[in-house]
């Protein structure tokens, strides 16, 4: 899948065919299984580092995180590497990039799992997400609307989205939904979004 165009499948069609691949940061060196017909299975996506390198560290009080469209899983491992006490969550559709997700995060204690079998009750403190763009404007509005509904009062959801791919469209959106957006960085092309509710 050399373009990712289908990363987002529920059943991706093409061969498995396992690697691992680095995840390079200041605080963190870590390898991740992954495979092809997931998304950018062959280096950690820019976006991702992107948002890796530059969110807030997760406040103290964060008890529930979650890991929106986890892939094989680098944000939700660094999500727990940065606040230990949380009760990580890591999801997706993509059934190859959730038995990644489960090889690669399992050992920390991360619940990995599909989107209908979170607990209803859980609210999240905190979303961080490299959210799945190219699955169409209004199916991605109805994602976030679904998870962003899911903040604690005080929660918030830090995302990166690339300027090209409309991120200023989506923060005016956000904005128009009543949730307060501000633009915590933006740098060679992505934007690192803060959503909260107001
Ligand atoms: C841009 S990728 C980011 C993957 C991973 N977080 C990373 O940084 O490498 C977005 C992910 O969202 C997933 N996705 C698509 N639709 C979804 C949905 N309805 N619920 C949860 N995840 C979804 C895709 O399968 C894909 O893995």
């Amino acid at each position: 899948m050399g373009s990712n165009k289908q990363y987002f499948d529920e059943d991706p069609s093409v061969q498995s065919q396992e690697s691992s691949i680095d995840l390079i940061l200041p605080d963190l060196t870590t390898t991740l299984l992954t495979d092809r017909g997931v998304f950018s299975s062959q280096k950690i996506d820019a976006g991702t580092k992107f948002l890796l390198l530059n969110a807030p560290n997760p406040k103290e009080s964060t008890r529930y995180a979650l890991d929106l469209g986890c892939g094989y899983g680098a944000i939700a491992r660094v999500l727990n590497h940065r606040s230990p006490l949380t009760e990580v969550w890591a999801t997706d559709i993509n059934k190859r990039a959730l038995s990644l997700a489960k090889e690669n995060l399992g050992n920390f204690g991360i619940n990995v799992s599909h989107p209908d079998s979170i607990p209803d009750d859980i609210s999240f403190d905190l979303i961080w997400s490299n959210p799945p763009i190219r699955i169409g404007k209004k199916p991605l509005q109805n994602l976030l609307e679904k998870w962003l509904k899911r903040l604690t009062l005080k929660g918030e959801a830090i995302l990166v989205v690339q300027k090209h791919l409309g991120a200023d469209s989506l923060a005016s959106w956000l904005a128009g939904k009543n949730y307060g957006v501000e633009r915590l960085m933006s740098k060679s092309g992505y934007r690192l979004l803060k959503v909260i509710r107001k």
